[in-house]
């Protein structure tokens, strides 16, 4: 049997963590997968999970499962942190494992609503959403949303396109921090998609992986916080493997939004999808973001070193365009300080991304994709050179 299949292509991003792990030169420079680091290189525990686990570690009395959605604390908790307050009667949610879990059971959820829903996403978006749906066999869409010349978005053809999604189809959003580009929509090109997708009748699906990592907590949920006011149906993946740093511990939801009278029988098609996939969802990291969420001292703490964090790549950012308006004698790079979250695709080419990596030492994603969290103050001018040789 198994010598049917075929092999499977390695994925693209999670293919440069070995790559650089066996890159034997001590000046190599990690900037491809979306891990946070500090200065030094390192993909700290927050202090308030730490602090948590240590309480847990003297409290926990039972490793028994847990509800079949998670503990009803995280995902209300969640939903808090997400919507805000309003929500309880309108949403359903269930603890899924990472924000992939909580894509990936939002697309089955679509799928057995409306098998003909055609999901569209950003072209570029993160590889795994059309790999995923690809996997799933489900119609899909691309509507545009990068201009490359510019580093920003190219608003006039997102409209364009978004202008010709069918009532019923699902339109997949980042919510904030794109993934890949770094480019963002601001508040008012976000009511502008909401009317059009209104008008069309399609259903929001919102991946929110980043939120604290943009502009703060509350303004990086703010156009989160808007299409689930102007929407009667509304999906959202959220993640907190980068917010809470709890990667490995593959923390996630799903929250579907719809009237206070269906929620009962979507909730129940919730926890079918978890029991089919994998019946109960991780429970140590949600357990930890509870803790956090519900202990006033340990959310601050934990807001303010997210705070750090974001502030740190803020920083880079205007380091990095800095460095590279000096370096290329242009302003070609501005967008990067513009750019809010993780990333930023600086619009090289392909072979310019494989000279930097073969020759510097520089890795990035092949789509010129740089994790800005993998750089420090010591290696922006070097990356900032190697670009400037390399165009
Ligand atoms: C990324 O885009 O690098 C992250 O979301 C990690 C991943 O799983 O790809």
């Amino acid at each position: 049997m198994l010598e049917a299949l075929n092999p499977q292509p390695q994925d693209k991003i999670l293919q440069l963590i070995a790559m650089f792990r066996e890159d034997p030169r001590d000046t190599k420079i990690d900037l491809g997968v979306g891990v946070y680091k500090d200065p030094t290189g390192l993909t700290p525990v927050m202090r308030a999970v730490k602090a948590a686990e240590k309480k847990l570690w003297d409290s926990e009395k039972t490793k028994t499962y847990t509800a079949l959605a998670g503990e009803p604390a995280y995902n209300a908790a969640m939903v808090g942190l997400i919507l805000g307050d309003g929500y309880a009667d309108r949403a359903a949610s269930v603890a899924t494992p990472g924000g992939t879990g909580a894509i990936r059971q939002a697309l089955e959820l679509i799928r057995m609503a409306n098998p003909k829903a055609k999901v569209w996403m950003s072209n570029p978006t993160w590889p795994n959403h059309p790999s995923i749906v690809k996997y799933l066999g489900m119609p899909s869409g691309e509507y545009r949303y990068f201009d490359a010349a510019t580093g920003g978005v190219d608003f006039a053809g997102l409209l364009a396109d978004l202008g010709t999604v069918a009532a019923g189809d699902a339109v997949l959003l980042h919510g904030c921090c794109h993934n890949p580009t770094g480019a963002n929509l601001d508040a008012a090109q976000w009511d502008q998609v909401i009317a059009v997708l209104q008008a069309r009748g399609a259903i929001p699906f919102v991946d929110l992986a980043y939120q604290g990592f943009g502009d703060g907590l509350d303004a990086d949920a703010e156009a989160t916080r808007k299409v689930a006011a102007a929407f009667p149906e509304v999906l959202i993946a959220a993640s907190c493997s980068k917010n809470f740093g709890v990667y490995r511990e593959r923390t996630g939801i799903l929250i579907a939004l719809t009237s206070p009278d269906r929620k009962a029988v979507v909730q129940g098609n919730l926890n079918y999808l978890n029991r089919q996939n994998y019946s109960f969802p991780p429970d140590h990291g949600a357990r930890l973001v509870t803790m956090i969420l519900e202990d006033a001292a340990l959310t601050a703490e934990w807001k303010s070193e997210l705070e750090d964090v974001r502030q740190n790549m803020l920083g880079l950012r205007q380091q990095l365009a800095d460095e590279l308006r000096r370096a290329t004698n242009s302003d070609r790079f501005d967008f990067v300080a513009r750019h809010r979250g993780m990333f930023s695709r600086l619009g090289l080419t392909e072979a310019q991304v494989t000279t930097l990596r073969e020759q510097h030492g520089i890795y990035m994603v092949g789509d010129s994709r740089i994790n800005i969290a993998g750089l420090n103050a010591k290696t922006v001018p070097v990356l900032a050179a190697a670009i400037a040789q390399v165009l």
